[in-house]
């Protein structure tokens, strides 16, 4: 995809379904008893990898577009699959279904795409085997493929060593089929859409959380049944993002983005914008489901350098590359730091965001768990070398508006993980 500079993005825009909360209602409505009735589904290629594992586990959903029907089977109706179970390359996916896996009578294996199969899948096996689960890295290198055979399953206490809900998600779910109560105890709050989901869908679940922000425990209880529910998903907060900061950085612009999710472990962009100086607003603030919902109103603004750091790192993982771009063009430096955990996403994305930053003149340093960008100068079209990942791709679309001269998104197909017709969404807006 070719992009350059342009000027007025003006208009109201809904951004697809959320995916953290898109892949939880295929996974929920699949083990709970009856029909889940999914609206607003997000089609990217990571919940359809999602859809695809668990009709291989015996489950038959029906998609029509972004509505889905789950015809759930119970806790104990997954049937054995007869091939290896295709995650491609969503660590959601992975890292929750090997949860449910380790509580069923049968073997599966599960296995990714080639950055898929280098993440680390560690964290979530040395967890679960101290639950009596039996899965192991097929390779022995701590990644998938991964080979899950039946266990007897307990409940355990488990203090996480990073904020992670893939983790915790994880570990929440292999506890309904075990023994007694599981818990899990993160250093700071991460995402809680399956602490909200799966209470709506009758599980015994608690959590609590300090009120400084430091640490957060899940626990859960085995139940009898889950019950199938009807799920409005809210547009994702993750994919807004791209449109806060176009409408933020492209002059004279003015953008609603109408139904984002605004649950507060997810929405540490809001915060960050405000300290850049970025005139954003919340309009008709509501909650469905359990989840804050709001339409987002953004206006061109001149941005300053801040720093990102501390606990509300979990609450904003994914929208660290857009930010890097708003901060390139602020005035002043941002410092990014206690965000280790982007080494471990798609890519490396310490290593991809300063690295096409700094082939568009940005003056960024990396460090060993965040960034510094001087930011100001003014950006150069370049060609980014996306590596794949969906949000590099996204983020420099984004760079390239306020860019001189043309810029190039290598592999720009890569969006369709988490926002197919990403592109198109900027027409309304022309
Ligand atoms: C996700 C959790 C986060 C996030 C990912 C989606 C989820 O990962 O980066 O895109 O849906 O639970 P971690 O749990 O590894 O922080």
């Amino acid at each position: 995809m070719e992009l350059c500079s342009i000027s007025g993005l003006k208009g109201n825009v809904s951004v697809p379904g959320d995916k953290s909360i898109s892949h939880r209602c295929i996974m929920f409505g699949s083990i709970a008893r009856g029909i889940t009735e999914i609206h607003n589904f997000l089609e990217g290629e990571d919940c359809l990898a999602t859809i695809r594992c668990f009709r291989a586990l015996g489950i038959q959903i029906d998609q029509e577009g972004s509505l889905v029907t789950v015809h759930g089977r119970g806790l104990h109706g997954l049937t054995a699959p007869s091939q290896v179970l295709d995650v491609g390359n969503s660590g959601t996916t992975t890292r929750l279904i090997s949860g449910i896996l380790t509580g069923q009578p049968f073997d599966s294996k599960i296995s990714g795409d080639e950055s898929l199969n280098s993440r680390p899948m560690k964290r979530i096996i040395d967890p679960l085997t101290q639950m009596g689960a039996n899965i192991s890295s097929i390779l022995r290198n701590g990644c998938a493929p991964l080979y899950i055979t039946p266990g007897h399953l307990h409940g355990i206490h488990y203090t996480s060593p990073v904020a992670s809900a893939q983790v915790k998600s994880c570990l929440l779910l292999a506890g309904l089929y075990a023994e007694g109560e599981t818990s899990v105890t993160e250093p700071c709050l991460s995402r809680n859409h399956t602490e909200l989901m799966l209470r709506e869908f009758g599980a015994d679940i608690r959590s609590s959380h300090a009120l400084d922000g430091t640490e957060a425990t899940a626990s859960i209880r085995p139940c009898r049944e889950l019950f199938g529910q009807k799920i409005s998903v809210p547009g994702d907060i993750s994919s807004a993002a791209y449109f806060i900061a176009a409408g933020l950085i492209v002059p004279d612009s003015e953008i609603l983005i109408e139904n984002v999710g605004i649950n507060p472990t997810r929405s540490g962009l809001l915060k960050v914008c405000e300290d850049m100086g970025g005139d954003i607003s919340l309009v008709n603030e509501r909650t469905e489901g359990g989840e804050k919902i709001a339409d987002i109103l953004v206006r061109t603004s001149s941005l300053h350098g801040t720093t990102v750091g501390g606990d509300i790192i979990p609450s904003l993982i994914d929208e660290i590359p857009v930010i890097a771009v708003m901060a390139a063009v602020a005035q002043g430096t941002t410092v990014i730091k206690d965000a280790a955990e982007l080494k471990v996403k798609e890519t490396d994305r310490i290593e991809t965001v300063t690295d096409n930053l700094k082939a568009m003149g940005c003056d960024v340093t990396p460090t060993d768990d965040g960034m510094v960008i001087k930011g100001g100068a003014p950006l150069k079209g370049a060609s980014i070398h996306t590596l794949l990942d969906h949000r590099i791709a996204m983020a420099f679309s984004i760079a390239a508006l306020v860019a001189e001269g043309k810029t190039k998104i290598l592999d720009s197909k890569c969006i369709d993980v988490s926002y197919p017709g990403f592109y198109d969404t900027f027409e309304h807006l022309l």
